[in-house]
């Protein structure tokens, strides 16, 4: 009896481990590492194209660097937050002297980290499908809601 418990416990374990990341989200490998924008270009120019000459994501770092002098070092952060590519995650932005190619919100901000994909450009190394749950920590905040802020999934891409 116990051992049946005991083996169900585990064969439930293990399910759950491989089918959570399905219900949570999609994912990259684990090692994978922010890279910046440029790297996406040789293999998707239609989408980097778009992405920066279109989308203000890609000018982000512009309103953050001229308010910066007026902000306390702690105010920064949060800017980098949602300003910035993979701040405080491994890979991310650290600062615009040291990962100048993160200081906006490229590709991976909504993608996730890419190292892995641009080496085998494998779909299942990036994540393809997103839904408006990748916006919201950005996008819903109570500040940026002041400016009424109704995101849908294809805007603010390419
Ligand atoms: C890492 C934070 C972050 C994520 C994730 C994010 N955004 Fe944004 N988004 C921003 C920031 C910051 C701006 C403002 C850029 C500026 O003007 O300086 C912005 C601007 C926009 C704009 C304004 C128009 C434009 O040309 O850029 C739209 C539309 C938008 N985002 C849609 C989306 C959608 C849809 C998603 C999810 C698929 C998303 N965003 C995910 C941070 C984010
Ligand atoms: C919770 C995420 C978040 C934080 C924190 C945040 N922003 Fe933003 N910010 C956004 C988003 C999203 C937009 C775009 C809203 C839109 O276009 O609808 C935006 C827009 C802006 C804009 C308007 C840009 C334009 O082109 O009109 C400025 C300026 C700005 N942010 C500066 C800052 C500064 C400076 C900080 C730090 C003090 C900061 N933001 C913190 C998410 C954030
Ligand atoms: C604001 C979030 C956001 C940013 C930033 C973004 N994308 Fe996307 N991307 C999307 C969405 C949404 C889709 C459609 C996903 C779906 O169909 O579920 C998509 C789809 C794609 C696809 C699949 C083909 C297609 O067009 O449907 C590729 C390739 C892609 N993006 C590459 C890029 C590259 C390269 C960049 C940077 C230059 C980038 N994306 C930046 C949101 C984003
Ligand atoms: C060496 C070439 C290469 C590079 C570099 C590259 N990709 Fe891709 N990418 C591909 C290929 C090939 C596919 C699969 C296309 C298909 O299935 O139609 C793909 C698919 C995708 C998709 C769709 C995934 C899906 O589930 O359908 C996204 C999103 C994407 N790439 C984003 C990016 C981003 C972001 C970068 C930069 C960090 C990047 N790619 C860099 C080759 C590349």
């Amino acid at each position: 009896m116990r051992r049946t418990a005991l083996g169900i416990t585990i064969v439930l374990w293990f399910a759950l481990a491989f089918l959570a990341p399905l219900i949570i989200g999609a994912q990259v490998p684990s090692e994978a590492r922010y890279v910046g924008s440029a790297e996406c270009a040789d293999c998707h120019p239609g989408e980097y194209e778009r992405f920066t000459e279109h989308a203000n994501k890609a000018k982000s770092d512009h309103s953050v660097r001229l308010m910066a002098p007026k902000l306390t070092p702690e105010e920064l952060r949060e800017c980098f937050e949602c300003h910035t590519t993979g701040y405080g995650r491994p890979g991310g932005f650290r600062s615009f002297e040291e990962t100048p190619e993160l200081g906006h919100v490229g590709c991976e901000g909504c993608h996730g980290p890419g190292s892995v994909h641009v080496v085998t450009g494998h779909p299942d190394d990036i994540i393809g499908s997103l839904t408006l749950d990748t916006c919201r920590p950005c996008h819903e905040d109570e500040r940026v809601q002041v400016i009424n802020f109704k995101p849908l999934i294809y805007s603010g891409a390419h």
